[in-house]
């Protein structure tokens, strides 16, 4: 059961705030996830501070999209403690109760509305559980304007803001998703593979975003593109056949003789896709 500072039962999950006076907002220990007998994750774990931006990379299959399935409530462990704050239990939530307390996660395919306008979409997400026709046919408040302004504003689209969702570019859309989960103000925010696709302009702009996000929210970003990575991180942990194989700056985890081993030793392709090119 959750409770609050002093006790009581809390039952709607819009109420809960994490305790982070630790400094820490999630917490992952011992977690493990086995499919069919394959440990996916291994005694996986892993302290996200709040308002930190975290990158996190790895091999394929190396147990990253299961991470986050297990953060926001869609695979359950075999063991472990998922905390959101010190005191929040995440393993007693489901998803949509886990997405309400304020963990947002960002799928690599866009789903916006592509009729609907890029200020509609924001419109629809900030209305959340209300639904379409109270959003659709209410007028919008002062604040509710200001608040949709400020977040077309943190993506960068307010030139676009009356264009149809569906004439933006593939990186546009990404951000347009992006803002869509800030109307919800998440606290922690997690985000698989935003560049995959886009311009090398759009990248940019996206590690803009990103490290914008970083402070206000907690972000944590898993990615293949190293120069990426290099450009928006300053933590990043390296998952390894479920577990976490190193942590630290990217010049600390380039240098790191056992990503080096381990991921020159596995296949070089993704040795250089993991480690950089310029090791
Ligand atoms: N639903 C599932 N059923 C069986 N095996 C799975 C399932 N999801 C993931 N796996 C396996 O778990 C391992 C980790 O997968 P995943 O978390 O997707 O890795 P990553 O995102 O780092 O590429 C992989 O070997 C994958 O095949
Ligand atoms: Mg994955």
């Amino acid at each position: 059961m959750i409770v609050d500072k002093s006790g009581s039962p809390l039952t709607a999950t819009e109420n809960i705030k994490p305790d982070t006076r630790h400094g820490v907002i999630l917490y992952v220990e011992d977690v493990s996830v086995s499919f069919d007998g394959f440990k996916a994750l291994n005694d996986l774990n892993l302290y996200i501070n709040d308002g930190e931006l975290r990158c996190l990379i790895g091999a394929n299959g190396a147990g990253k999209t299961t991470l986050m399935d297990v953060i926001t409530g869609k695979t359950r462990p075999d063991k472990g403690k998922v905390n959101f704050g010190q005191q929040i239990d995440l393993l007693k939530l489901d998803e949509s109760e886990i997405a309400k307390a304020g963990i947002g996660r960002k799928f690599q395919k866009p789903t916006v509305f592509e009729a609907l306008s890029v200020f509609e979409n924001i419109e629809l997400s900030l209305a959340g559980d209300k639904g379409i026709l109270t959003s659709l046919f209410h007028k919008l408040s002062g604040e509710q304007r200001d608040r949709i302004g400020e977040i077309l504003q943190t993506i960068g689209l307010m030139k676009e803001a009356y264009y149809p969702a569906g004439r933006l570019s593939h990186g546009q859309k990404q951000w347009l998703e992006i803002g869509m989960l800030l109307a919800a103000e998440p606290r922690v925010l997690l985000v698989d593979e935003p560049v995959a696709g886009m311009t090398g302009q759009e990248t940019e702009r996206t590690a803009e975003l990103l490290t914008s996000l970083a402070g206000k929210h907690s972000v944590i970003v898993v990615e293949h593109d190293m120069a990426f990575v290099r450009s928006i991180a300053r933590k990043v942990t390296v998952l390894h056949q479920g577990s976490v194989l190193a942590e630290g700056s990217m010049s600390e985890i380039q240098a790191n003789p056992e990503v080096i081993k381990v991921y020159l030793g596995e296949d070089g392709g993704s040795a250089e896709k993991t480690v950089g090119a310029q090791a």
